[in-house]
């Protein structure tokens, strides 16, 4: 692997994408600012224990305020293009009905900041911050969720689709049913099966009806959905742990690329989900189809899957300890499969990083994370090598621009190129952050 900037910049095609991403809730802060609704996520911060030391996301980077010089950061930085979400509360308080002018104010200003320095954005629509009065209308269980979200995406298109093209409807909607609905990590807590695949359903159909919406709103735009795939492997040879991987890759990645690509739930799963599952759901998806102009694949690390007794999956989840969790062949052997498998015409990796806990700046306020220098230089190689391969790659994100508010993790691990000091919200660029503006100047 080479360290060397201009080596690996000499090896991406032109016109490739570097850039960044961030979301809502994780860096704006601002949470009860001009009107802004209450989301699941400002609810379930408060409950006790939810989150690691009781932190919250209510301040988190300070963003709203501070997205000039953030903007400005990421001029700086040579970043081509810059992934951020929008919040759903902060633009439509009760989730429907009434918009809020200044959130839109808010996003209107970001784009145009953006636009000015030439980064490309792309905008997320639901990073996981769904308005809390939408939730106690039934939330992602309700039936209703997609027609809700297909109105929003229709406003955030009219008021943004001037300046923005790309867009991504839902982030991980594997996490948002499963975390948030099946093992109650995530908002809104919940620890109901059935519930959640019924979520993870209705999130099918809301891509479907805000990727209608956008594309009504412009011709011209490209509508994705950004996947967290983290690919199992077999902790062993033995047959029941390749089942075991089996059956979480279908779990968390077949379960939504399937049906995405028009291919139905899979069948394997359906049996194995049974009755929690209504035939009709699984009917209903059968003619279901995501029609995506791009794939996003969000990837951190390979995955070990141990067969065990009892749960619902009836699996360990093992991460060794050894190579801090960096896989970047993982990443390739994923890209390379993902085009022969589904044949998506373009795909962007929407998220890559490395998360340090305990990463603090020496004295005088630099950060050297060389790990995450190697981190990125591995996985931005294994993208040069899956193009190499055919993979229709155009661009990569770094996951994250800042340190940020890392859900159930609270503050403890940082993501950041930038690092923050929460305290005084100086942001300080790292070496890792130096280092990819390297690679970007290289690629001018
Ligand atoms: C992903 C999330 C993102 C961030 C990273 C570390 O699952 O999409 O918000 O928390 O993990």
């Amino acid at each position: 692997m080479s360290l060397d900037a201009r080596d690996l910049a000499a090896r991406l095609p032109p016109g490739f994408l570097l850039g960044a991403a961030t979301s809502s809730y994780q860096i704006e802060g601002a949470f009860d600012a001009d009107g802004k609704g209450q989301s699941i996520w400002d609810r379930f911060c408060r409950v006790s224990g939810a989150i690691r030391n009781g932190d919250t996301g209510e301040v988190a980077c300070d963003h709203y305020h501070r997205f000039r010089e953030d903007v400005a950061l990421m001029a700086g930085l040579g970043l081509d293009a810059y992934r951020f979400s929008v919040s759903w509360p902060r633009v439509l308080p009760a989730g429907t009905g009434a918009a809020s002018s200044a959130g839109l104010d808010f996003y209107d200003r970001l784009v145009d900041a953006l636009v000015e320095r030439g980064i490309r954005p792309f905008v997320t629509l639901y990073h996981w911050d769904l308005p809390q009065a939408l939730q106690e209308r039934g939330g992602w269980g309700s039936r209703e969720v997609a027609g809700w979200f297909g109105d929003y995406a229709a406003l955030v298109a009219g008021r943004l689709g001037d300046r923005v093209a790309d867009w991504i409807t839902l982030n991980e909607p594997e996490v948002v049913a499963f975390a948030g609905h099946a093992h109650g990590r995530h908002a809104p807590g919940l620890r109901d099966w059935p519930l959640a695949l019924r979520a993870a359903h209705h999130l099918l159909l809301a891509h479907r009806a805000a990727a209608e919406a956008l594309w009504a709103s412009s011709r011209d735009c490209s509508v994705g959905i950004a996947l967290d795939i983290n690919p199992y492997r077999a902790a062993s040879g033995s047959a029941a742990d390749v089942e075991a991987a089996r059956r979480l890759n279908d779990h968390l990645h077949g379960w939504f690329l399937d049906p995405l690509f028009g291919r139905g739930y899979p069948e394997a799963m359906v049996a194995w989900y049974g009755e929690l599952l209504p035939a009709s759901l699984a009917e209903e998806i059968e003619s279901y189809d995501g029609a995506l102009d791009f794939l996003g694949v969000n990837y951190y690390t390979a995955r070990f899957a141990k067969a065990a007794s009892g749960g619902l999956l009836r699996f360990e989840k093992v991460v060794p300890p050894a190579r801090a969790g960096s896989y970047p062949e993982d990443l390739l052997g994923l890209l390379v499969r993902l085009a022969d498998e589904y044949g998506p015409s373009r795909i962007y990796v929407t998220e890559n990083g490395l998360g340090l806990a305990g990463e603090a700046p020496a004295p005088d306020g630099h950060v050297e994370d060389t790990e995450r220098v190697r981190y990125l230089a591995g996985h931005l190689e294994a993208v040069a090598e899956a193009i190499v391969r055919g993979a229709p790659l155009l661009g990569y994100f770094a996951w994250s621009l800042l340190d940020n508010f890392e859900w159930a993790e609270g503050f403890a691990k940082r993501f950041g190129l930038v690092h923050v000091d929460y305290p005084t919200q100086r942001r300080t660029p790292k070496a890792s952050a130096r280092w990819y503006q390297q690679v970007a100047r290289a690629r001018r």
